[in-house]
């Protein structure tokens, strides 16, 4: 896999992070096929989806190219949670168009969250767009290809119960080949008011743990340091054992349904040299069984992402979010119980939610002050088309409130992440390296168990390595420090 490429970071002006980011395939030269270029939008699970698809398409001889003028095909997997996602996309088909005005056989597909939602819709509104797969539909691809090929539009935007892509073994694009992402669920069966992906990516199923641990179990095989087992509420992973996987499982002891806390287990037996990681955890639903299994294992990370949205329970009722500010709180007590003070927490917030009013915006802010979360997203809302909250609540917030309320929550929690930073100052952490610094081939980088990216002199050291890295100072987003020597679990 040469020739990666650096992935384009589409800035959200309103959020401090980027979380809609691009990626397109690295070059592939079995020399068989046509050439595929594909470009990931929205979260973690599309990019998984991604590789699911470069898979489907190099076993029917299709190569993937980095180069958009050098494609035959550009697929766009693209993401709805928030009106900005789909702007980005329309934009790029735009742009698009642009290169077919000059190949006119290129071939334009549109995947993932937008496909789904918008489905024939696209076909009629985006003239350029020749294919439209919903996430279920991957398998499907090479048929929709070939109508196409015969000059005819091609649809698949049909949702499954079970569909869960166990058996295909992901074509790894963009790798550091030291962290990969493992797919462990797919849907959504909570129905949290402003949330498009139950629409767009259908009921909630768990994947056979069997594929899921073989999976892991090939990545660590081929060199690979951390696994994150992904899925949209992890602590909803459930499966009950069938006739043909019994047996595997008896051998593992286990004769009933196999919860989260199970396959958290199951996958850190794989090696102690193996790191784990899981996204992402819902407060309703995450058991003290996960924070003991987290707790037992000191390969699985000391991190725990913990999507809040808001701090009053008015609106979290509203939102359906099934839990209230102390539940909430109850549950962060939880986590510092069982794994300790140090245990990175990080979140996920909507501001200015329908009817959200001054009061409650300064209880999302005195839940900031209460948690001091390491790490979070955070978005205004956005009013997402046939999602509940459009069609029972009237998006009421005018857009100077909502981004002025959002400028609050970033600056507050610029100062907590400071500060949690500075609380790491002259501490030691084993840190898994993941590759050089952004900024200089001399320094390496990593991240620590609490998830904190820590950059240091490169040293002798090389990616795939744990070494122990003392703290020297930090800036709010990066520790800076030295290794001190190389550590046990290597
Ligand atoms: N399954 C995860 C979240 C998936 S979506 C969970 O339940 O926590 C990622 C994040 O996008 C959400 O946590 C939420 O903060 C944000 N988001 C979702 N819909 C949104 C909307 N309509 N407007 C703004 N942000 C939204
Ligand atoms: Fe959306 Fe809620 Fe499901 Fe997360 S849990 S994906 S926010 S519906
Ligand atoms: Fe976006 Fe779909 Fe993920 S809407 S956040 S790509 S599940």
């Amino acid at each position: 896999m040469e020739n990666l490429v650096t992935n384009l970071d589409i800035l959200d002006k309103n959020s401090e992070e980027a979380c809609e980011t691009v990626k397109t395939t690295p070059d592939q030269n079995t020399g068989k096929g046509r050439k595929l270029y594909i470009e990931s939008y929205g979260c973690q699970m599309n990019f998984s989806d991604s590789e699911i698809v470069a898979s489907i398409l190099h076993n029917e001889g299709f190569d993937t190219t980095s180069e958009i003028e050098k494609a035959d095909l550009i697929f766009l997997n693209t993401c709805s949670i928030r009106e900005k996602a789909e702007q980005t996309v329309r934009h790029r088909l735009m742009h698009i168009h642009g290169l077919k005005k000059h190949k006119p056989e290129l071939l334009v597909g549109v995947l993932g969250c937008m496909a789904e939602r918008l489905k024939s819709k696209f076909l009629e509104e985006e003239k350029i767009v020749d294919l439209v797969a919903g996430p279920d539909a991957y398998r499907d691809l090479p048929k929709l290809i070939g109508q196409v090929d015969e000059g005819q539009k091609a649809i698949n935007t049909f949702l499954s119960r079970d569909e869960t892509y166990a058996d295909i073994s992901p074509v790894r694009l963009n790798s550091n080949g030291v962290t990969a992402f493992v797919s462990i669920m797919r849907g959504c069966d909570n129905m949290c008011t402003f949330c498009v992906v139950p629409f767009t990516r259908g009921r909630e199923r768990s994947r056979n743990p069997q594929s899921i641990v073989a999976e892991a179990q090939d990545l660590f095989d081929k060199g690979f340091k951390e696994v994150t087992l992904l899925g949209q509420n992890v602590d909803s992973y459930k499966w009950s054992p069938e006739e043909n996987n019994k047996m595997w499982l008896e051998k593992k002891g286990i004769s009933n349904t196999v919860t989260f806390a199970m396959l958290l287990e199951m996958v850190a037996q794989i090696s102690p040299s193996l790191r784990v990681r899981f996204s992402t955890s819902h407060p309703k639903d995450i058991t003290d069984d996960v924070l003991y299994t987290i707790a037992k294992y000191e390969n699985i990370c000391k991190y725990v992402h913990l999507p809040i949205q808001s701090g009053s329970s008015r609106i979290l009722e509203m939102m359906n979010r099934g839990y209230t500010r102390e539940w909430y709180l109850g549950k962060i007590q939880r986590i510092k119980e069982i794994l300790g003070d140090d245990c990175g927490i990080s979140s996920d917030m909507i501001i200015g939610f329908c009817t959200e009013t001054e009061e409650e915006h300064q209880e999302t802010l005195s839940l900031m002050d209460i948690v001091q979360f390491d790490f979070a997203y955070m978005f205004y809302y956005s009013e997402r088309p046939g999602t509940l909250a459009e069609k029972k609540y009237k998006d009421d917030i005018d857009l100077p409130t909502k981004t002025r309320r959002l400028d609050e929550v970033i600056k507050k929690q610029r100062a907590h992440a400071l500060q949690s930073n500075l609380k790491d100052v002259g501490k030691v952490y084993t840190v898994l390296i993941e590759g050089f610094s952004k900024r200089s081939t001399n320094d390496l980088q990593g991240r620590t168990t609490t998830n904190k990216v820590i950059v240091f002199p490169k040293g002798n050291h090389e990616k795939g390595e744990y070494v122990d890295v003392f703290v020297k100072e930090c800036t709010g987003g990066t520790l800076i420090g030295e290794v001190v020597n190389k550590a046990v679990n290597n």
